[in-house]
Order: C-alpha cells, then sequence, then structure tokens
C-alpha cells in the first residue's frame, strides 16, 4: 500500500456481552504509517467507540498487541506496506484472552500465569549486605540475560497453540521468566521454582515447535529458555531432588 491509496481494514469488533462481528473500514493512507496509526484514525474519523490500547508506540510497553492478519505483532512496530494484502487488513484481538472491548483484551491471566509460574524475584540476602558480583561471562549471568528483556506483551503466549489448548499450560512468556529467575544466582527460590512448572502441564507439555520465538518482537528465544528448564529438571530429577 502507498500514499493516497485507500485500504479496507477489517475489525472483529465485539466485548464480553456480544459474540464478535467483522467489520470494515475504509481508510486513505498517507505516508507509511504502522497498523496502530490506521486504528486510531479509524477511531478519530469513523468509529470513536473502538475499543483498543496502547501507550509507548515504541515498541517500549508491549501494550499495542494485536492479531494482524492472524499473526500476533505490535501493532505500533509493524508498517502497513509490510503486511497488507491485495488492499486489505485483518485486526482481531489477541486469543486466549477474554476480550474487555473490540482490540482490548484483559491481560489478567496471562499474568496471572506468571504469578503462578512463580516470575516474582525473592533475593537470597538482606537488603544490608554487600552487592553480589555476578560476572557478565559467567554462564548463568548470560542465560538470565538472554530472557530477561521481556516486556511482557503476550504476544508469544498468543502464538502458543499449546497454551491455547491447555488452560493450566504457563506459556512461553512465563516459562522464559522463569528461566531468568533459576540462572539468577542472587534469587532464593530456584529449585522452588523449577520443581513448579516441572510436574504436570508444565513445561514437558511444550512441543518445541517455537512459535512463540518466532514471533516474539524482542528477539527472544523462550523456546530455548524452555529447553533450558527441561534439562535442568531432568537433571535435577537424577539428583534425586523434588
Ligand atoms: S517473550 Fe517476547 S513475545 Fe513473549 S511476552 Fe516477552 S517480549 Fe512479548
Ligand atoms: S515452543 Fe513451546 S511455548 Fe513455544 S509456541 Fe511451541 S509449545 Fe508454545
Ligand atoms: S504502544 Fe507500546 S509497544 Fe506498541
Amino acid at each position: 500500500m502507498t500514499a493516497g491509496e485507500v485500504i479496507t481494514v477489517t475489525i472483529r469488533r465485539g466485548g464480553e456481552h456480544g459474540a464478535p462481528v467483522p467489520v470494515d473500514f475504509r481508510v486513505p493512507i498517507t505516508g507509511d504509517p504502522t497498523v496502530l496509526d490506521l486504528v486510531t484514525a479509524i477511531q478519530r474519523d469513523q468509529a470513536p467507540d473502538l475499543g483498543y490500547r496502547f501507550s509507548c508506540r515504541v515498541g517500549m510497553c508491549g501494550s499495542c498487541a494485536m492479531l494482524v492478519q492472524g499473526r500476533p505483532r505490535w501493532t505500533c512496530r509493524t508498517r502497513v506496506s509490510l503486511v497488507a494484502r491485495r488492499g486489505r487488513l485483518d485486526l482481531a484481538p489477541l486469543p486466549g484472552l477474554p476480550v474487555v472491548k473490540d482490540l482490548a483484551v484483559d491481560m489478567a491471566p496471562f499474568f496471572e500465569k506468571w504469578a503462578a509460574a512463580g516470575g516474582g524475584f525473592r533475593p537470597c540476602e538482606s537488603g544490608d549486605a554487600v552487592l553480589a558480583l555476578v560476572a557478565p561471562e559467567s554462564p548463568a549471568r548470560r542465560n538470565a540475560d538472554a530472557a530477561i528483556e521481556c516486556i511482557g506483551c503476550g504476544v508469544c503466549a498468543a502464538a502458543c497453540r499449546v497454551a491455547g489448548a491447555e488452560p493450566g499450560y504457563p506459556g512461553p512468556a512465563a516459562l522464559n521468566r522463569v528461566w531468568t529467575l533459576v540462572n539468577d544466582v542472587r534469587d532464593a527460590d530456584g529449585p522452588r521454582r523449577l520443581a513448579e512448572v516441572a510436574g504436570p502441564g508444565g513445561l514437558f507439555t511444550c512441543h518445541s515447535q517455537g512459535a512463540c520465538t518466532a514471533c516474539c518482537p524482542k528477539g527472544l528465544d523462550p523456546s530455548r529458555s524452555i529447553a533450558g528448564l527441561k534439562r535442568a529438571a531432568v537433571l535435577a530429577a537424577l539428583r534425586g531432588e523434588p
């Protein structure tokens, strides 16, 4: 799509009070807009009651994630010219989460999984202790650093069919976070976290095909993190740990 053309944007609209209905909007293209620019233009000019969510517009907050042409993406970092097909664009809310309204979903179940998997850091020293020196080149630090930049956007979870089919599965974002903490030598709960996610319905439910990694806009690799957790859980079992 180039400036001056008109694109048809189909938005799956609905909310907690009704089944979703696809609604078409015709939008003139100006400049090289992002998908979020188009949604904003639709709300401004055609549908003031359109529900959607964004904050930073620069790929920092993760709140603008939606299904774009069937694939989860940050809409503020997705150019229409790269994803539109034959003058059309299809938008829907992230799957697997309750729809608040139109394109805005309730992220609470996503973060509840994060918390249930043990995603909160617990220091192993008191606040008065001397600051720990953790060598940047150590394997544990490298593993923790590789996964730590997650901003909790939910894109990987939306791409994960296992998470969609198994409500009890923690999902790639929560497991990626657990891998960070299991490798964080300052954290006191590593073994307990590993035991909590290694049980039935947990990390061994992952089939390792990597849709999460393919979709992560931050370039993180939750699939690798989960593989690391699997190895750690097997080694812990061989050592006779719970
Ligand atoms: S791992 Fe990537 S896709 Fe998943 S929540 Fe974090 S930043 Fe988003
Ligand atoms: S690799 Fe595992 S967590 Fe990632 S999408 Fe596949 S099943 Fe889900
Ligand atoms: S609005 Fe913040 S990442 Fe898109």
